[in-house]
């Protein structure tokens, strides 16, 4: 191939990369149609220096820039004009400079057709479309921004101290992209499957490889490797540990030994920005003892009735609340928890062993939209933030619609320093035999994660099956 051709596969490349430009238009037209009035600033993310300026952590945009315009690089920004019905972007052509650097890319006219726009201008003619906007006593909607650069770029642009922007941002531009963003399109969850895939390949290696004497860390390597190697990365720093007790657990010192669990928590962020979010827990040894097989039980059988019940109009938080019931009547069963099971739940007995929520909104963001505002995305006028301690950590309550993507993650955990606390506070003594937990002290924890897609009639897990059940597990290790 001759260099000039292989310097334009960059152009074949970048267009794997968007969805058509009549995807993005459809989007911020139904943006324009909801927000009604005023005009939507949004700002990409720009490069982090991780040491020195030069020498930057992988860049990653802004999700609902990537959602509205699908441009994957920094210091762009764009204008959604609701009262006018136009649109802009703001970005530079690279320099001689970036292209001896960085290689040749997109001009700004192609970033604007592959985004299906016309008008895009230098990035320094942000300032005066602003002023102009203002001069006219037009609103401006921003979104809460949650990086130091763009807190003080919004500072300049609109003259909003950084303590005072996430007040000043816009609810009413929030409200109106958690009702587009939270109903996923067809081709976003063949985006997500496709981050499942990989993310089979992340855990069944851990099911395949994992031994007593390795360390955490060589794993861990392994399962980002995959992720890279995929085209993407992780979705969120990987979760891999003997302590699934410590619920982001990102240490990866320790060595593994027979007898413990390990927890792993990871999921990989496909070349579009769509990500995927799946624990499995195995046994160091390759088989489970039957301690272990006893609480694993309980925590599939949770994630299996939440698969079960899950469909549109329920409230998530009654399949939080049916998971809770479910993990507290099989710790009863095995001698940790006594007492009436409804009761228990009802007054939050069973967050000493399942202190987090059942899931979150899944979407380009592994928490979706968690930059909104939690309460924006998982709540809404049918049901508020409990402030009973397990309960109140649930991301997602609300009402579930078709094309609501969540993940559903029970489990449970010994968290030694919260089984003292409440045994000295003689908390829930009616519930819970405390006498019985000394022997599960050095336990550990155990999560099944699974991504589920909400469909007219219930629920799909999303990607291909990753095995889950003991006889699977044990399988993998003992033909591998
Ligand atoms: N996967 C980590 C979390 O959902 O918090
Ligand atoms: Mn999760």
């Amino acid at each position: 191939m001759s260099l000039e051709k292989q310097q334009g596969m960059w152009q074949k490349d970048y267009q794997k990369t968007v969805f058509s430009p009549a995807t993005y238009q459809k989007r911020r037209d139904a943006l324009r149609r909801i927000l009604g009035t005023g005009a939507a600033l949004f700002m990409g993310n720009k490069d982090v220096p991780f040491n020195y300026p030069a020498n930057t952590y992988r860049f990653r945009q802004d999700s609902s820039f990537l959602y509205f315009f699908g441009i994957n690089d920094p210091c762009m920004a764009a204008i959604i004009d609701a009262d006018e019905g136009k649109e802009y972007l703001f970005g530079n052509d690279a320099t001689m400079d970036d292209i001896i650097w960085t290689g040749e890319q997109p001009s700004m006219p192609e970033k604007a057709a592959g985004a299906g726009m016309t008008e895009h201008f230098p990035y320094a003619a942000l300032p005066d479309v602003l002023g102009s906007i203002k001069q006219h006593g037009r609103h401006i909607h921003f979104l809460p921004p949650y990086r130091g650069e763009i807190r003080i770029e919004i500072f300049r642009l609109l003259g909003i101290a950084p303590e005072n922007q996430a007040n000043a941002s816009s609810t009413a531009l929030i409200r109106a992209i958690v009702r587009l963003r939270s109903v996923k399109e067809p081709q976003e969850i063949e985006q997500m499957e496709q981050a499942i895939d990989t993310a089979y390949r992340m855990h069944v290696h851990i099911m395949e490889h994992a031994r007593a004497g390795m360390m955490e860390r060589e794993l861990c390597g392994a399962v980002e490797g995959i992720a890279s190697a995929a085209g993407g990365t992780v979705s969120f720093p990987v979760i891999l540990t003997v302590n699934g007790q410590i619920l982001h657990n990102h240490c990866h010192d320790n060595i593994l030994q027979n007898g413990q669990l390990l927890l792993v928590d990871a999921g990989a962020e496909n070349v579009m920005g769509y990500p995927s979010d799946i624990t499995r827990t195995v046994p160091v040894s390759g088989k489970f003892d039957e301690r272990q097989r006893e609480i694993y039980h309980i925590v599939l059988q949770a994630n299996m009735e939440v698969i079960r019940i899950c469909r549109p109009g329920m409230l998530y938080r009654d399949v939080h609340l049916a998971a809770a019931r479910i993990i507290a009547d099989g710790l009863t069963q095995a001698g940790l928890m006594k007492g009436n099971v409804e009761d228990a739940v009802e007054e939050g007995a069973h967050a000493l062993f399942f202190p987090h929520g059942i899931g979150h909104a899944l979407g380009l963001d592994v928490h979706d939209m968690e930059n909104l505002g939690e309460d924006h995305v998982g709540y809404d006028e049918s049901v508020s933030r409990s402030t009973q301690f397990g309960l109140s950590a649930l991301r997602m309550a609300r009402r579930l619609e078709p094309g609501f993507t969540v993940t559903g993650e029970p489990g449970v955990y010994f968290i030694p320093a919260l089984i003292d606390q409440w045994e000295s506070e003689r908390r829930f003594t009616d519930y819970i035999r405390y006498d019985a937990l000394k022997k599960f002290r050095n336990f550990g924890g155990i999560r099944v994660e699974d991504d589920l897609l909400i469909t007219n009639q219930g629920c799909r897990v999303l990607g291909k099956p990753i095995p889950k059940s003991i006889d699977e597990i044990e399988n993998i290790r003992r033909q591998y």
